[in-house]
């Protein structure tokens, strides 16, 4: 595994006066699935949104990508320098069809033919190419889900942010974005994911964190934390 393509040192980022995540530090190496697990509001999607520069959040501390600074980034800035972000809730557009998502995010790869654009996120998904002209809103959660990931690989980034991707959708779609997850990093691109869901994190993941009111609480192979029925019940309450 290489050198870290995404670090964080020393995080600590506010809502207004409310202080959210407290002295947080990780690392993604390159080619790695990390996974941050936490319960309801421990501050996921934050830590997800503070990396981006998302919304009105004070954010101090280093995020690193590449070894380069993103301390004085712009959100489009960021997403320009190769990360890219599946939301958690999808937030489609009502007003774009599905094949209109993929076409305003695409941006072309270094490599023509490893690109990913909308032709091979149809290929890969047919499910959402047969309903290509029909409003992204409409689509079930499932296909959603695939739509917002889709609409992130067409930036062709090095790094995939996923906030909580088993939200509102079945088991069989679950298992999809797994094997997909595995796939991406073979194919080159990086992955962070936030979740509640254990068995969806310990599946993609080699290595794990967990959040606990802001803090990171554990950290650890995520093989060690699946034999870890203590810290799972401690910090998770599972
Ligand atoms: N825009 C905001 N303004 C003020 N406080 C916020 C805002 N967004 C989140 N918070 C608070 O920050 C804390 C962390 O929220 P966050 O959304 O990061 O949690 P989460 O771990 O993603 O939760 P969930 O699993 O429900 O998605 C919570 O106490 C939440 O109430
Ligand atoms: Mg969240």
């Amino acid at each position: 595994m290489g050198e870290a393509i995404l670090k964080i040192n020393n995080l600590n980022s506010y809502y207004g006066k409310s202080h959210v995540l407290q002295e947080v530090s990780l690392t993604v190496n390159s080619l790695e699935r990390v996974a941050v697990l936490g319960r309801n509001g421990m501050g996921k999607s934050t830590l997800l949104k503070s990396i981006l520069r998302l919304q009105d959040i004070k954010v101090e501390g280093d995020v690193l990508f590449k070894g380069e600074t993103l301390n004085q980034a712009k959100t489009y800035e960021i997403a320009k320098k190769g990360i890219a972000y599946v939301p958690q809730g999808w937030l489609l557009f009502p007003s774009l069809s599905v094949e209109e998502h993929l076409l305003v995010a695409y941006r072309p790869g270094k490599s023509k033919a490893k690109e990913w654009n909308p032709e091979r996120i149809f290929e890969l998904f047919p499910e959402i190419a047969a309903r290509r002209k029909v409003s992204g809103t409409k689509l079930s959660g499932g296909e959603q889900q695939i739509l917002a990931i889709g609409r992130a690989l067409v930036s062709n980034p090095e790094i995939l942010l996923m906030d909580e991707p088993s939200e509102g959708i079945s088991t069989m779609v679950i298992d999809r974005v797994i094997d997909l997850c595995h796939q991406l990093t073979e194919q080159g691109i990086s992955i962070l994911i936030v979740e509640q869901n254990l068995e969806l994190a310990l599946r993609v993941a080699q290595r794990v964190y967990v959040l606990v009111n802001g803090r990171i609480v554990y950290e650890g192979t995520a093989e060690d934390f699946r034999a870890d029925k203590e810290s799972q019940h401690q910090f998770l309450g599972v």
